[in-house]
């Protein structure tokens, strides 16, 4: 895999550098499909799912995307079988200690969106140290959604506004797109301008209802463990041939 990655490096030639999506979002599904399909256990496919994380985290480095936002465990993935939720929790704290430094040596900004409160203590250390420690990086802003719901963001959205109402802090009238936009996890951060999903699902599974109100959005069969650097190029490559409306004309 190193050598493949180090090969990378310049952005495709037929990817127009203006026309690059500053914000890509990835549903990274496809994991235990994966594995099945190889008469794997389905944590082989979450293991192979984080080498195409950080496949496309050095992407957007490489080719010019300031910021990509990854879903890893949503509010409804609790429903899972224990062992199958165990083992994500120890994978995410195991991959973020071993690759901190990785990410510090590629100016890497990450940042975890969700309700982290709840999670295993150790992993919000370790999510903790990895803020804290990139925060100064100026390079890809690199965003991970883990026990993240787009309802429950906007939930406690509507909740610390409302908080602020009966204070007598804020007037009704105040509360606007920006100000809401100011109490979601995602805050500071510009929308999507893309969202891919692999393994052929066509929903969005509760994933950031709000800020994908005008993403552009691109659903591949392949599942996340199979999706590299070839398919991202292709994504983009369909992405800079949409004409982005917003409405009008
Ligand atoms: C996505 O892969 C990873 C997570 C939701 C954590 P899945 O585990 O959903 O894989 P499939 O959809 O069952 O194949
Ligand atoms: C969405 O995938 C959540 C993540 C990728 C973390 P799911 O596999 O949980 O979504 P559904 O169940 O197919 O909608
Ligand atoms: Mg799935």
């Amino acid at each position: 895999m190193t050598a493949k990655l180090t090969a990378l490096q310049h952005r495709p030639a037929d990817l127009i550098a203006e026309r690059m999506p500053q914000h890509v979002a990835v549903i990274m599904d496809g994991n235990g499909r994966w594995a099945k399909q190889r008469g794997l256990p389905r944590i082989m496919g979450h293991k192979r799912g984080v080498d195409t994380l950080k496949l496309l985290l050095r992407c957007c480095n490489d080719w010019g995307i300031g910021a990509l936002t990854a879903y890893a465990f949503s509010t409804e993935n609790w429903g899972r079988p224990e062992e199958e939720v165990e083992f994500l929790m120890v994978l995410f704290e195991r991959v973020l200690r071993r690759e901190l430094a990785e990410l510090m040596a590629e100016n890497v900004r990450i940042r975890f969106v969700g309700n982290l409160a709840v999670l295993p203590a150790s992993l919000q250390q370790e999510i903790e140290r990895s803020m804290v420690d990139t925060a100064q990086n100026t390079g890809v802003q690199f965003t991970v959604a883990t026990n993240y719901g787009g309802r429950q963001e906007i939930v406690q959205a509507c909740r610390a506004i409302a908080h602020q109402v009966k204070q007598g802090n804020l007037e009704p009238e105040e509360v606007n797109d920006a100000l809401f936009e100011r109490h979601l996890y995602t805050q500071g951060l510009a929308d999507p301008d893309l969202l891919i999903r692999t393994s052929g699902e066509m929903r969005i599974s509760n994933f950031l209802l709000w800020q994908l109100a005008y993403a552009e959005m691109y659903i591949t069969d392949t599942f996340w463990p199979d999706f590299d650097h070839e398919e991202f190029h292709r994504a983009l490559v369909n992405y800079q041939q949409r004409h982005r409306r917003f409405g009008k004309l």
